[in-house]
């Protein structure tokens, strides 16, 4: 099949999250089972310093688009998926991607976004090619099957197969702008295809569009599928998502094994797998000594790597997680940045226990992936979840995950029975103090029993996330919008 993919992040170039990985990841898996996949992604200000790197596309040169009222130019570059020879299409206008970030608040978001599906769309017409499927995802993608149906209906010859799918990572994130958004984005001839409800309120929204055009829906897991139809978590798209009915379903991510993976990955200490797993204490040894902690003598080390979001669960885990340390002689290290209020309170719990906890505040890839491999719990507590990686990626390091039952963490991580030994985790029900602190509680029973631990890091290791399983989800989804 041919696959044009747009999104707004692509690890390893451009990555704020698991969109970012699940978009990196994606190209590889798909090219590997043979389809012939295009992603298109900002050029951002970071790629611009390895840009003799990239290769300029002859065909896409300061190629002139309407936006509305306004006209950009981009250029097309290229660089290979790393590990494969597919390439990535960076879609460069400085004018509109030249910022510190991959998001800006400078009051032009819409223009950014809705000029990258543009720009992948005339590029695909450059480029002669004609996708089976267009998969956009999140918010900053999702005008693509409305503009399908509007400005690029006349192009029968490229698009009169196309079929879309929008992937929603974080319906949280709608990219709701004023209602003049729509005029100026140049959709005011087609306002009768518009969401008129929003209009009338005075806003317009790109991921609702979105929902109501794209052939197929999907979010990146079955349990926040289902959540996600209910007023709680639909944030406001849950009648819009019922009533697509079928057309939505939830598809769990995977893990790409090419990064994540302890007995190769490059950035470890040391390397290990589950017959081996001297490498995981060294990877734990280094890890505190970087840190400047000692070992604990009797008590786990908990690992966080997060955006510092309301999403995630730290108003519980600064409630429980004093109490844990007061008690125990547990450590705990924090990775992540985001929200201030979140910072300020671990940098408060780092003063406060400074033999035990450790956050660093900011974006580091390596130290993510050591944290990963070196600690012995990883905790992610999260209020809601569409999917989550971390988790995968804990369960697959030998790190068993501590999560709420919630989304994809409640679709991927098994609580862990002492009597039976079965189980991968450590799950709790009630977005509550007392029920992080029960998961804890259950974490330390089963800490003091080695023979218990081992079965369970084993357990956590055996489970199979990979892209390779679950690429074949994408695939019949795929092939069901194509009617084939
Ligand atoms: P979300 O997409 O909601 O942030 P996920 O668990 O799906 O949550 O994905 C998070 C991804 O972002 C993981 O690859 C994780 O390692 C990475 N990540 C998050 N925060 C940081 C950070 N501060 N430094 C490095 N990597 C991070
Ligand atoms: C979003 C979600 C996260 C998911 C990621 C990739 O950022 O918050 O749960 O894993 O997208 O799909």
């Amino acid at each position: 099949m041919r696959v044009a993919q747009v999104s707004s992040e692509l690890a390893p170039f451009a990555k704020t999250g698991g969109l970012g990985d699940v978009c990196g990841a994606l190209p590889r898996y798909l090219a590997r089972a043979g389809h012939d996949v295009r992603p298109f992604v900002p050029l951002y200000a970071n790629l611009r310093e390895g840009r003799d790197r990239l290769v300029p596309v002859d065909y896409a040169r300061d190629v002139p688009v309407r936006v509305g009222g306004r006209t950009l130019t981009f250029s097309l570059a290229t660089a290979p998926v790393p590990g494969t020879d597919v390439p990535v299409y960076f879609v460069d206008c400085p004018a509109l991607y030249d910022r510190p970030g991959v998001y800006a608040a400078d009051g032009d978001e819409h223009v950014r976004f809705a000029f990258l599906t543009h720009a992948a769309l005339v590029s695909c017409q450059r480029m002669g090619f004609s996708p089976d499927v267009l998969h956009a995802h999140d918010w900053h993608a999702a005008l693509a099957p409305l503009l399908l149906r509007t400005q690029y209906a006349w192009d029968r010859d490229r698009f009169g197969g196309t079929r879309t799918v929008l992937t929603i990572h974080n319906v949280g994130y709608q990219g709701t702008f004023p209602a003049s958004v729509a005029d100026e984005l140049g959709l005011g001839g087609v306002r009768p295809l518009l969401h008129q409800e929003d209009l009338a309120r005075g806003r317009f929204s790109f991921l609702m569009h979105g929902i109501l055009y794209a052939d197929a829906l999907s979010t990146v897991s079955r349990t926040h599928a289902r959540e996600m139809l209910s007023r709680e978590h639909g944030m406001g798209m849950d009648r819009w998502l019922r009533a697509r009915g079928d057309a939505f379903t939830g598809i769990v991510n995977g893990i790409d094994t090419d990064v994540w993976s302890p007995e190769t990955d490059p950035r470890l200490f040391a390397r290990y797998s589950a017959r081996d797993l001297s490498g995981k204490a060294e990877n734990r040894r280094r890890l505190l000594e970087a840190l400047g902690l000692a070992p604990p003598a009797h008590a786990p080390v908990f690992g966080i790597v997060s955006r510092m979001t309301v999403q995630k669960g730290f108003d519980l885990g600064f409630e429980v997680l004093p109490r844990l340390l007061a008690r125990t002689d547990a450590r705990l290290v924090v990775l992540g940045s985001g929200d201030r209020r979140y910072e300020r309170s671990f940098e408060e719990l780092e003063r406060r226990f400074p033999a035990q906890a450790r956050f660093r505040r900011g974006y580091d890839e390596d130290l993510a992936h050591r944290i990963e491999a070196g600690a012995d719990v990883f905790l992610m507590p999260s209020m809601f979840e569409p999917c989550g990686l971390n988790q995968l990626y804990s369960m697959r390091y030998g790190t068993p995950p501590v999560v709420r039952r919630t989304g994809g963490l409640a679709d991927t991580v098994r609580h862990f029975d002492r009597r039976s030994g079965e189980g991968t985790g450590f799950v709790f029900d009630h977005y509550t103090p007392e029920g992080l602190e029960w998961a804890l509680v259950e974490v330390l029973a089963a800490w003091r029993d080695r023979a218990a631990w081992a079965r369970l890091v084993r357990n956590a290791m055996a489970e199979d996330w990979s892209w390779d399983r679950q690429i074949r989800h994408y695939e019949a989804l795929y092939r069901h919008v194509r009617g084939a």
